[in-house]
This record gives C-alpha cells, sequence and structure tokens, in this order.
C-alpha cells in the first residue's frame, strides 16, 4: 500500500515486527529500577499500535517477552507478567476503538492459567476487527516455536494422515503459530544491539532489518516513519536479479 507521509509518496510495509529493546537501560539511565522501564515500554506500545494502523501498516508484531527471559529475576519476571495483566485486561477498549484484532504466539502452558484466561477472551472478543492485526509474542522463541510444529507434524506423519513428502515449506509455515499472518516485510529493533534474539527466525527470511539505538520507551511515530523511509530505500530482490 502507498501513502503520502510528511510529503513524501511511501511504499508502506504490510507487516512490520518489533524487537522492542532497552527498557531495563532506559530505567538504569533514570536511576530507576527496570520493571519502571517495561511500564514505560508497556505505553510505548499502545502509542505505537495506534500510529502503525493510522499509517496504514497492517500486521504489527511485538515481541514481549523470550523462552530465554524466564533467566531474569522473579521481582523482573513477575514485573512484566503484572503488566501484562494489565494490559490484556485493557485492551479490548481500545481494540474496539482502533478496530485491532489482538493475537498471541508463544509457548502458552508456561504461562498462569488467568493470563491464559485473559488472551483466550481477548482474541476471542476481537475476531471480528480486521484493522490492524496486532500480535504479541510471549514466552515465544523461533526454536521453541519450530519445535513444537515439528511435534505436531511428526504426530501427523505417525498416524498416517501425512506422508513425509507430504512435508514442504508451506505446511511448516502452516503449523507455526504464525499460520494466520504474512512473512513481515520490515523487522525493527531498538536499542542498538543488532542480533535477532530467537525472533521469528523462520519468518524473517528475507525480511529487511532496521536496527536503531533509541531505547524502546523513547520509539515513537517519528521513529516509526524513519524506519518506512529506510524500507523504502531498500531494493527486494529475494534472491532474483533485478
Ligand atoms: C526489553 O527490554 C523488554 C524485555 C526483554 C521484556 P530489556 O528489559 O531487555 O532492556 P535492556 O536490554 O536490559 O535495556
Ligand atoms: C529480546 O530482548 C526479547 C524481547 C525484546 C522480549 P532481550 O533483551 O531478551 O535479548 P538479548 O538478551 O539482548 O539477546
Ligand atoms: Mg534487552
Amino acid at each position: 500500500m502507498k501513502k503520502e507521509i510528511d510529503g513524501e509518496e511511501l511504499n508502506i510495509p504490510e507487516h512490520v515486527a518489533i524487537i522492542m529493546d532497552g527498557n531495563g537501560r532506559w530505567a538504569k539511565k533514570r536511576l530507576m529500577p527496570r520493571n519502571f522501564g517495561h511500564k514505560a515500554g508497556a505505553n510505548t506500545v499502545e502509542q505505537i499500535c495506534e500510529d502503525a494502523y493510522n499509517l496504514g501498516i497492517k500486521y504489527l508484531t511485538v515481541y514481549a517477552f523470550s523462552t530465554e527471559n524466564w533467566k531474569r529475576s522473579v521481582e523482573e519476571v513477575t514485573g512484566i507478567m503484572n503488566l501484562l495483566r494489565k494490559y490484556l485486561s485493557n485492551a479490548y477498549e481500545r481494540a474496539s476503538a482502533n478496530n485491532m484484532r489482538v493475537r498471541v504466539i508463544g509457548d502458552r502452558s508456561a504461562l498462569d492459567a488467568d493470563i491464559v484466561e485473559l488472551i483466550d477472551k481477548l482474541e476471542k472478543d476481537t475476531e471480528v476487527f480486521d484493522g490492524l492485526h496486532f500480535t504479541i509474542a510471549l514466552n515465544y522463541g523461533g526454536r521453541d516455536e519450530i519445535k513444537r510444529a515439528v511435534q505436531d507434524i511428526a504426530e501427523r506423519v505417525k498416524s498416517g494422515e501425512l506422508e513425509p513428502a507430504d512435508i514442504d515449506e508451506k505446511l511448516i509455515s502452516a503449523t507455526l503459530d504464525t499460520k494466520e499472518l504474512p512473512d513481515p516485510d520490515l523487522m525493527i529493533r531498538t536499542s542498538g544491539e543488532y542480533r535477532i534474539s530467537n525472533y521469528l527466525i523462520w519468518q524473517l527470511a528475507y525480511t529487511e532489518y532496521y536496527f536503531t539505538d533509541v531505547l524502546w520507551p523513547d520509539f515513537d511515530i517519528e521513529e516509526l516513519k524513519r524506519a518506512i523511509r529506510y524500507y523504502n530505500g531498500r531494493d527486494r530482490r529475494y534472491g532474483g536479479v533485478k
């Protein structure tokens, strides 16, 4: 989709994936506890959802908690889970105002039962909305997602429903948590780290990457537009010649 932004006609990426990093450093700079940064980061996500929708982005997928983030202190993990409870409990109103469908990807089996209930309810209640498809990666790891998909496919082969030769890239994509989403066009990582940290490792195969030093709580619509302008300067060849 094309859209005029600040006087410039830009190609808007359909699916933007974000690694929201730098909350801890943002808090540290203010001599505050890490959870203060997570709270600020949660406010940023809400704002960016609205901005993304207004810019014409169709799918927004954010990394909220990785399968590796359990290594952090109990205090920090509890703080993040409580922010999440708050977000999930209040999200419906914003979702209906912004025509936003919410999904959660990742392994739910390790989450507290009340959080899983909140997720199920929010997903169900927002199913009818189709303005912005907002996906939260929670207890998500790309390797874990692939592992779960392989187990699922292996069960289907074992039961005779599938032959090994039936396994192709399409089937694998359709077995991942992201089965309802197109692959991301643009991946943004904040906080100056140049790595993927186990995010969407299958889906990002041909995605354009944008890295910025800005810490996640400071990320705003101007930063998002900068990333979109960068995306417009890229030549996506998908292995071919142009
Ligand atoms: C990202 O910010 C949020 C989560 C991983 C939950 P960090 O908490 O990783 O912030 P830094 O990288 O320590 O600054
Ligand atoms: C990636 O950030 C995970 C999330 C943003 C949720 P991390 O801060 O956990 O990644 P590393 O440890 O720097 O690779
Ligand atoms: Mg980090």
